[in-house]
């Protein structure tokens, strides 16, 4: 199975791709930052991890299911949606395709 990413310049994930479901991870594809969460029916959730703020890089947040921005504190779902600002966009998303 492989990720095949629809927006910008996310590109595809290995194919090797080894989530559990209800776990995540940070992916470095041709030098872009991509992060995926596998949801508790086994779908892959793919953002990309710069936050829309001024750029920093996201982490996972394993408690809370999100990706937090340890800049200015901007918060995202899985799926890319703001939980909390400053940001005002949402995540650049991808979407799973299974070869
Ligand atoms: S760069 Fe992420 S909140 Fe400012």
């Amino acid at each position: 199975m492989a990720a095949q990413l629809v927006s910008g310049k996310l590109t595809s994930l290995p194919k090797d791709v080894d989530i559990n479901n209800g776990e995540a991870n940070v992916f470095d594809i041709d030098g872009d930052r991509v992060g995926a969460y596998r949801d508790q029916q086994g779908t892959l959730h793919i953002v990309d991890t710069t936050c829309t703020h001024l750029g920093c890089e996201l982490n996972w947040n394993s408690a809370e299911t999100s990706w937090d921005c340890p800049c200015h504190g901007s918060r995202f779902t899985y799926e890319g949606e703001i939980i909390e600002g400053p940001t005002v966009k949402p995540l650049k998303t991808g979407k799973e395709q299974i070869d």
